[in-house]
């Protein structure tokens, strides 16, 4: 980038080295990085770039026409209320999981000081949406990739600043850790956990193949994660407690049965903003007595 441009000019030369890499949103790119590095509005400053402003948002367009994820190169990303670090060797939270957020504090809301447990926390996302919805919820959150569970540490941090309890990060492995879990005790079980078949791993879109892949990968058919949850992860929930996950858009049906076939209870679930199914949950049945 060029010293001297007033940052209309630096936003429609970026915009268009973007757009000319193949980003999808160029446009918005351009102005999320121009704003990182100016802090300025070039729609009311035109102060032009200085030496180091130039050379830094020249660094960030060359990434980010590598297809280096917005997100990354920004180092944190609005999530609900709350603004979440994330870096190379975490999953950048999707818009989408909004939705699963919300579906699972309905489920949680009227209880006073509900126990949740997010498996597969990567940033957090999920469970301390979940916190910021219902901030009596004790909330702690599962990761086992050591890069992830840095970020995740430093965002229940940040967010401990908020009221209610602290959420408590916990480094271990979704396959065993049910082991360490007393039983009937949570209300609230939620889990985005990786989902993609071996065939969608093989096509990934640009950004997302930056994304580390235990964060995506679930076997061939992408229901590993889904198949051990169903199994293990009931007796830990209260009667009447609530499983909430994310799923792929192809999953609904196939998660739905092996939830009914390991027999949860009320299994349903709701599409995202753009109308593809994206929650599951299922309750462990009132009268169930622990497995
Ligand atoms: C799809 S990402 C979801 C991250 C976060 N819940 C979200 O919605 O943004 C799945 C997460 O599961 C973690 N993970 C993969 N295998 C795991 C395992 N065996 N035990 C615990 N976490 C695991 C990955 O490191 C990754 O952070």
């Amino acid at each position: 980038m060029v010293t001297g441009l007033s940052p209309r000019q630096a936003l429609a030369e970026l915009t268009a080295r973007l757009a000319k890499a193949g980003c999808p949103d160029p446009a918005f790119d351009a102005a999320w990085l121009l704003r990182l590095v100016t802090g300025r509005d070039p729609r009311l400053d035109d102060t032009p770039l200085s030496e180091e402003e130039a050379a830094r948002l020249g660094s960030l367009a060359r990434q980010r026409a590598a297809r280096v994820p917005l997100q990354y190169l920004a180092g944190r990303w609005p999530f609900l209320d709350m603004e979440l670090a994330v870096g190379p060797g975490v999953l950048i939270p999707r818009a989408d999981t909004e939705v699963v957020c919300e579906a699972a504090a309905d489920r949680v809301r009227e209880r006073p000081a509900p126990r949740v447990l997010d498996l597969c926390a990567g940033t957090g996302a999920l469970g301390l949406g979940v916190r910021s919805l219902v901030p009596a919820a004790r909330v702690t959150l599962l990761e086992k990739s050591p890069e992830a569970f840095a970020y995740l540490r430093r965002n229940c941090a940040e967010q401990a600043a908020r009221p209610g309890p602290a959420p408590v990060p916990v480094q271990g492995d979704v396959f065993t850790w049910q082991d360490s879990l007393p039983d009937g005790q949570l209300d609230l079980i939620v889990s985005n956990p990786p989902y993609l078949t071996g065939a969608e791993m093989a096509a990934l879109q640009p950004e997302v193949a930056f994304e580390p892949a235990m964060a995506l990968a679930a076997g061939a058919d992408g229901l590993d994660f889904y198949r051990h949850i169903a199994a293990a992860y009931r007796r830990p929930l209260r009667a009447g407690g609530w499983l909430v996950l994310e799923i792929g858009w192809r999953q609904d049906e196939a998660v739905r049965a092996l939830l009914t076939a390991a027999g949860w209870a009320d299994v349903g679930g709701q599409p995202d903003f753009g109308g593809n199914p994206r929650v599951v949950w299922a309750k462990k049945p009132a009268d169930e007595n622990n497995l």
